[in-house]
């Protein structure tokens, strides 16, 4: 069996969740292949947007074929996914990139805004582990907070202090003393800076989530690379590719 497919896949839903923030369900032969912390590209039917644009899966129904991925409009690839109806269709290429690992323990998942999504079916994934979820949000326009409720004990940080939290994700993990075997995370850069200090300090192995700028997001164009301590086979430095190689990688495998 092909390890990834590009193909026309149907939208089956399309909501707003938050101002700005959007999810779709496209019916894909690609649900079978996917896991956790993998990625679509997802094409624009606008030819004058040749780049495909890199969307996160937040959940995979195997059995009726369908990936739901969650994005924020960023841009005009996004703005236009946004626009989309029900029963239009998308080329859609993938599972892309390498996923989480399997782990046993205690788990935490921390997602930091746009961060979030991949982090719903990195819990649902974590059959037999005990789940905990950190999340970090602006205010209180709290996007797939209760499909987190579902899969794992959830701790809320805001910015702006509506609700749980006053502060970010890691304010959240001293606030509730969360001890944790594994972080699994993706977000903002900063915050994933600062996760990787913190499960250094705290004896955690930690598992991060890039969501770089990328071109290709086949390993083809070298748009994605960031330093890491390994020497990379298709550059021979120490570069990774991050939709090649990643998008998750061991904490301390990366400078970020
Ligand atoms: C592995 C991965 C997973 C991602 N998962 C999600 C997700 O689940 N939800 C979500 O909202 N966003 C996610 N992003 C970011 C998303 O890809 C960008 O917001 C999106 O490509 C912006 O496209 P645009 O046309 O709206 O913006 P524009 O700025 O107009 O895009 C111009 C070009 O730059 C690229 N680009 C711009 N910003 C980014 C970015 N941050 N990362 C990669 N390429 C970028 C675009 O793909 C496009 O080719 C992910 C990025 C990566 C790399
Ligand atoms: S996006 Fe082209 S090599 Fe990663």
């Amino acid at each position: 069996m092909a390890d990834k497919i590009k193909e026309k896949a149907r939208i089956e839903s399309i909501d707003c969740l938050a101002p700005g923030i959007y999810s779709i369900r496209f019916k894909t032969g690609i649900a079978k292949l996917a896991k956790a912390g993998q990625f679509i590209a997802v094409y624009s039917n606008d030819k004058s947007r040749m780049l495909p644009r890199p969307i996160s899966l937040c959940e995979i129904d195997r059995e009726n074929e369908i990936i739901r991925i969650v994005f924020r409009i960023a841009g005009a690839g996004t703005e236009e996914f946004s626009k989309a109806k029900v029963g239009d269709c998308y080329d859609i290429m993938g599972p892309l990139g390498n996923g989480f690992p399997e782990v046993k323990g205690i788990v935490t998942v921390i997602g930091g805004g746009i961060g979030i999504p991949p982090m719903l079916e990195a819990a649902k994934s974590l059959k037999g582990c005990k789940v905990n979820a950190v999340l970090g949000y602006r205010d209180n326009n709290e996007f797939l907070k209760e499909d987190f409720i579902n899969y794992a004990d959830v701790y809320i940080a805001t910015e702006d202090g509506s609700d749980g939290v006053k502060g970010n994700v890691l304010n959240a993990m001293d606030e509730y003393k969360i001890d944790t075997d594994y972080i699994f995370a993706c977000g903002p850069t900063p915050m994933l800076r600062a996760i990787k200090e913190y499960a250094k300090a705290h004896d955690i192995k930690c598992y991060i989530s890039l969501e770089e700028r990328m071109g290709c997001g086949i390993g083809a164009c070298l748009a994605c690379v960031c330093k890491t301590k390994n020497i990379d086979s298709h550059s021979n430095v120490n570069n990774t590719r991050i939709c090649k190689e990643g998008p998750v990688f061991a904490a301390e495998e990366v400078e970020i």
